[in-house]
């Protein structure tokens, strides 16, 4: 931890800084001066954080300071401070805003960077709702507005809750601010009884220009741009502050209602424009992916004197029949897509590459930059992908950047495209020092000196050291407890690091057996630097809490290749309990499928290997996936580990399926033949979303099948085990969408 303080040191007067000091070798007047300044440092970021929504450090150094301030007190109680920062509550940013839960989830959108992405996603639908290449199909094309998304309810008319979208199901109660905005009315007439109205609160660029002039003059924070100023005057908990703060809405789109708006997403945005909320002018709908991207390089054009950021257009659906049947993904809708403008670019000194090893052993290089501003962030460093985008070439050889390579020492273009990690668009060979040399890379794995091994078809170099491999052991157990995973509060990458690092937890188990080896009198985990009996006592509870764990949080923190939350639910949903799916793994393992050598092999082996057959069955779990999984839990030393972890565990079987009163929930059912009312897509989604499983493959534990015109081989066993067989028709009675 004094590491982390030891962020603030700044050079020179490193040696009389006290800041620079372990808490445990600091005089008196030492630890009275530091309690002073970390008192200081903590109330000014508190101010910045909370008043002016524009945090003066992270998260990970806010909690550093505190725990170093902790730990001094703890050494010297009688120096405490009678405002001491740990008395402080409240402080907790999040803590701010009461919780509000959405009724109908606030859903992001997926991203297109090209023209023809735009073609895919009008083909993609088309193919999910079984509409021909020529029938008509309209989609809107409005701007993506560059603020933050706001879910505004209103009952009988009167405007009652306002709340950020936070992750999407539970955002942040800001009703008082969002009633200082004019845009915003407070009550509607001739609006359904109940309406959600969502859309976007931004700042124009003027007013932005104007308020950080303000900022500046009363000697108070600025913000860095439009964005971060709308998020963060709205929030404000105190909402006479976000009144004097410029702030716009315009309205897109809509959560509950008690009474459709519309046939259409045009009509819906017609409706919400009579109701008295500001529309987007430059929304158009538009017959097919000519027009919209027309109207992509009309708003594009415009971009620039529309007086506010936009970050590109959105495309959805029209027909809101459409949108309901193409439905969500887990955080997107299928019916809508942004996209997105070209990133901004910038030139920089590539000054070093550097090689992290990853969770499953990938040796990713990564380029050390001399900073440079892209689009109003600072960027440092960047994303090299593997061995051959370094040389100038993609996964089938052929040039990329006309097959320029990237040494240390060039100049390169940085850019960065929404909000993902910044990439290299270019070299400039011009500028290439003389003794620069083509990049090398490491054939040995720079954490553990074990050989890394690039395989046949693979881009990427792996680390073979397995569970010896000390950043691949941290990569897991930082995977372990992350939020999908274990979620173990208090537990966060930091501090699983500092644990690894004293040997404190190798493994996942070793997380379970803390409180063993460390907890009694607490004595070991008091005397680490910032922790008190508080802290340590939340810990173990928070770990106590995940001893119970659902099976598919289990199968995706165990951080198996290829094995991600979608797939991990897919199992769980499969095989119900842990002892069912580790069965079928240990038998696939023994079978002749799984020694096959290539995909024929495999494919004829089939019959004598029912395991590797039931787990290859599955919708949506391929080869590629099953030998991870059975190749992972049948290496000695990994499935000892994961034995040892699963003891200390009570794995909840999967969750019954949430419809439980639906006449197919739990029932696995195969469809075959083609379909006509519906798309095998939608067909799936929409039974699954029953509760039932989808399964590619009919066998004895199959329920029921459903059979089109044209079902071959799959009727016929299905009528040989005595499977009960429907019609499309049946299939939509016995759902009620008949
Ligand atoms: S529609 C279910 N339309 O972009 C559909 N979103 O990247 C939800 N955004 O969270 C979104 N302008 O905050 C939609 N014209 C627009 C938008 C827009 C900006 C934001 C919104 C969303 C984010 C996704």
């Amino acid at each position: 931890m004094a590491e982390q303080a030891g962020a603030e040191r700044s050079g020179k007067d490193r040696a009389h800084d006290a800041s620079a000091i372990d808490v445990d070798r600091l005089t008196e007047p030492q630890a009275q001066a530091e309690l002073d300044r970390l008192a200081a440092a903590l109330d000014a970021a508190d101010r910045a954080y909370h008043q002016d929504d524009a945090p003066v450090m992270p998260d990970a150094e806010y909690d550093a300071l505190k725990r170093r301030n902790a730990a001094i007190e703890a050494r010297f109680p009688a120096l405490k401070r009678a405002d001491s920062p740990s008395e402080r509550v409240g402080a907790a940013p999040a803590d701010g805003f009461a919780k509000v839960t959405h009724t109908v989830r606030m859903m992001s959108l997926s991203n297109a960077f090209d023209d023809a992405e735009i073609a895919e996603f009008d083909t993609r639908i088309r193919r999910y709702l079984g509409l021909d290449a020529d029938a008509p199909l309209a989609y809107t094309a409005e701007p993506k507005i560059d603020g933050l998304s706001l879910s505004l309810r209103y009952e009988d008319g009167k405007l009652v809750q306002a709340a950020t979208r936070g992750d999407g199901s539970v955002g942040e109660n800001v009703t008082e601010n969002a009633r200082t905005i004019d845009d915003i009315p407070d009550r509607l007439t001739g609006a359904p009884a109940i309406i959600e109205v969502r859309g976007e609160v931004y700042m124009s660029r003027a007013d932005f220009e104007a308020l950080n002039a303000r900022q500046a003059a009363a000697g108070q924070k600025t913000f860095a741009n439009p964005r971060n100023a709308a998020a963060g005057s709205l929030r404000q908990l105190d909402a006479t502050i976000t009144k004097s703060r410029p702030l716009r809405f315009f309205a897109y789109s809509w959560g509950e209602l008690s009474d459709p708006l519309a046939d259409t997403q045009m009509g819906a945005i017609g409706r919400l424009e009579t109701l008295g909320f500001q529309t987007n002018p430059l929304t158009e709908r538009c017959d097919g992916p000519a027009q919209m991207l027309a109207q992509y390089r009309k708003i594009e054009a415009q971009r620039a004197t529309l007086g506010y950021d936009i970050d590109g257009v959105v495309y959805k659906v029209d027909d809101l029949s459409y949108q309901e049947r193409l439905g969500f993904r887990s955080t997107t809708p299928r019916w809508a897509i942004a996209h997105k403008f070209p990133a901004e670019l910038a030139w920089t000194r590539l000054e070093a590459i550097d090689i992290q090893v990853g969770r499953t052993g990938a040796l990713s290089p990564v380029a050390r930059l001399t900073p440079v501003t892209v689009g109003g962030v600072v960027v440092s460093n960047a994303t090299l992908h593997n061995e051959d985008y370094i040389a100038g070439r993609d996964a089938n050889g052929q040039p990329i950047r006309d097959g320029k390579d990237i040494r240390v020492g060039d100049w390169v273009q940085v850019y960065r495209a929404g909000d993902v990690i910044p990439k290299l668009a270019d070299v400039d060979l011009s500028k290439r020092p003389e003794d620069a040399v083509p990049y090398a890379f490491p054939t040995t794995c720079p954490e553990c000196g074990s050989d890394a091994i690039r395989e046949e078809g693979d881009a990427v170099h792996r680390c073979t050291g397995g569970l010896i491999c000390p950043a691949q052991a941290v990569e897991k157990l930082k995977h372990f407890v992350s939020r999908a995973a274990f979620d173990i509060e208090g537990l966060g990458s930091k501090l699983v690091e500092e644990f690894y690092a004293d040997g404190w937890i190798a493994e996942p188990a070793d997380i379970f057996t803390l409180r063993d080896r460390y907890g009694s009198g607490l004595q070991q985990l008091k005397n680490r630097e910032g922790w008190g009996e508080k802290s340590a006592n939340n810990l173990f509870e928070a770990i106590e809490g995940k001893r119970k764990i659902p099976l598919q949080r289990l199968l995706f923190a165990l951080g198996i290749r290829h094995l991600g939350e979608v797939a991990a639910a897919t199992l769980a949903r499969h095989f119900g309990t842990w002892e069912a799916l580790t069965t079928a793994v240990d038998g696939a393992a023994a079978e002749p499928a799984f020694a096959a050598t290539d995909a024929k092999a495999r494919k004829a082996a089939l019959p004598d290997s029912p395991h590797w057959a039931e787990i290859t069955g599955i919708d949506g779990i391929g080869d590629t996936l099953a030998e991870a999984l059975v190749t992972t839990m049948s290496q000695e030393a990994e499935r000892a580990s994961i034995d040892r972890l699963a003891a200390m565990l009570e794995i909840e079987a999967a969750a019954a399926p949430q419809t439980s009163d639906s006449p197919v929930a739990g029932k696995t059912v195969v469809f075959t033949g083609s379909l006509e009312k519906m798309t095998r897509a939608e067909a799936k989604a929409r039974a699954e979303a029953l509760g039932a499983k989808v399964s590619g493959s009919v066998s004895a534990k199959t329920d029921l099948v459903v059979a089109g015109p044209g079902a071959g081989s799959k009727a016929k066993k299905a009528e040989e085990l005595g499977i009960e067989m429907i019609d499309e028709d049946g299939w939509l009675a016995l759902i009620g969408q008949a």
